[in-house]
């Protein structure tokens, strides 16, 4: 392997039974394993076992669909799941070396809460804590929160700003060499190395000093996922990682190059951000098995799950034929914005509703289909020409679409010398390649 050469970073998203919505149909998919410890340990061992930089959790604090179609919600897997934090609290004890990211929202917790959380898992892992602050999107999680409806895009993001400006803060108080244990002199700290924050601002009053020394990585490392012109602004400023969701090489070099000039905007290095596309990697030995492989995977998937995850942009699309095209003037209805690339595709190709569904019920993100090696050179070919820092793996079906992975694609980037055999060092940010940050007080 050539050393010194620029090294792709690799995330695997692990959560639940994966992003295929009728991935608890997959015979290799143990349907109640949602909530399993045994399977989300599994999990994270295959991801561990081939170096993978971290395991992620996306989170919602809603069941985030209506039933719309009626009948849709049932047919989902996707209405339970573990707490994320607290699921990675027990995944630490039994993992070394892989990060371990979740995420929390800006718009429903308060800062010291996630503060104080990330910092414990922190502390319980040995550095390898990683936190996606998102600012959320669903009415359904306002409605838990004391709301009737969610935030307005400005407010989440204003609130997100100063959310994570607290948060870095309370990361701050204590200096790292803060608790002396000094047994003669009875002291069990320096008071002159914690630091009260004191912060006053539009959204939140908070005090500190936070219950929690300076964590093994200085302070847990921030990804963030909003695509927005205000998510792009909140990555450049804080992120040191980001979660993309481009579908082509042009997108994905634009997407980043915007966001390292964001980071360079807010007076940091663009290197300080790494730029992780999501997709899904289905594979086989020849180009004719993937493809057969994922035919199989959409023919997993059931309409009307697949309806739900588009219902707030096309209302109830169960009134139409499955296997008629799209009706044309279903772009102009009004209610309809034609944001995702996948819709614009859907009415340019005159695709059936059943096409739509399969594609839907893929999952949104990129879905990168091939021989193994033609998979591993794609992921090449964005990496050396500046879509992507790494990617942020999603598996159609757990764990045996992450498995795969691990076994067919990972050697292959071995290999080529992008990506490593063995971690370079025990934090995440380390493996990341991240700076250690320096305190506000140093
Ligand atoms: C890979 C990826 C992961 C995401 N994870 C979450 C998540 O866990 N929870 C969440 O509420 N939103 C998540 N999002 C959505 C974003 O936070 C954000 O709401 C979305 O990208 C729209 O951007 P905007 O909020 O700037 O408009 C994710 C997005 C991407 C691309």
């Amino acid at each position: 392997m050539a050393t010194g050469k620029r090294q792709m970073k690799l995330g695997a998203s692990i959560r639940g039974l994966g992003y295929n919505a009728s991935a608890w149909r997959h015979p290799d998919v143990d349907p109640g394993a949602s909530e399993s410890f045994a399977h989300f340990a599994e999990c994270a061992r295959i991801a561990e076992a081939a170096k993978f930089d971290t395991v992620f959790f996306a989170d919602g604090l809603a069941i985030r669909a209506a039933d719309e179609p009626k009948g849709s919600l049932c047919r989902s897997h996707e209405n339970v799941e573990l707490e994320p934090v607290t699921l990675l609290s027990a995944l630490s004890v039994v993992t070394k070396n892989i990060g371990l990211v979740a995420t929390a929202s800006t718009s429903y917790n308060e800062p010291y809460h996630v503060a104080r959380k990330y910092a414990s898992l922190d502390h319980l892992s040995g550095g390898r804590a990683g936190w996606n602050a998102v600012t959320s999107w669903s009415e359904q999680e306002a409605w838990n929160f004391n709301r009737d409806e969610h935030y307005g895009k400005d407010e989440r993001y204003d609130r997100a700003n100063e959310f994570i400006e607290v948060v870095l803060g309370l990361w701050d108080s204590w200096d790292a060499d803060a608790f002396i244990h000094d047994v003669e002199g009875g002291r069990f700290y320096d008071p002159e190395k914690m630091h009260v924050l004191d912060f006053k601002g539009r959204y939140f009053k908070v005090r500190g000093p936070l219950t929690s020394s300076r964590t093994p990585q200085g302070r847990p490392v921030i990804f963030q996922a909003g695509a927005s012109d205000k998510g792009l602004d909140l990555a450049g400023r804080f992120a040191d990682a980001v979660y993309m969701a481009p579908h082509t090489l042009d997108a994905a070099i634009k997407g980043r190059s915007v966001i390292r000039e964001r980071a360079a905007a807010f007076g940091r290095s663009m290197d300080d951000v790494k730029i992780l596309p999501g997709a899904q990697l289905v594979g086989g030995r020849t180009r004719g098995q993937a493809e057969d492989k994922l035919e199989y995977l959409k023919s997993l998937i059931d309409p009307l799950s697949a309806m739900a995850r588009i219902a707030a942009q096309f209302g109830d699309l169960s009134v139409y034929d499955l296997d008629s095209p799209l009706p044309d003037d279903l772009g102009d209805s009004g209610k309809i914005t034609v944001s995702s690339n996948m819709i614009r595709k859907a009415l340019e190709n005159r695709w059936t509703l059943r096409k739509l569904c399969q594609e839907v019920g893929m999952g949104q993100q990129l879905v990168i289909l091939g021989s193994y090696d033609e998979i591993a050179d794609t992921m090449q070919e964005w990496f050396d020409k500046g879509g992507a820092d790494g990617f942020n793996v999603m598996p159609s079906y757990l764990p045996g679409g992450l498995a795969d992975v691990a076994e067919h694609i990972v050697p292959r980037l071995q290999d080529r010398g992008v990506f490593r055999k063995e971690y370079e060092g025990s934090t995440l940010r380390e493996n990341l390649g991240l700076a250690r940050p320096a305190s506000r007080y140093a």
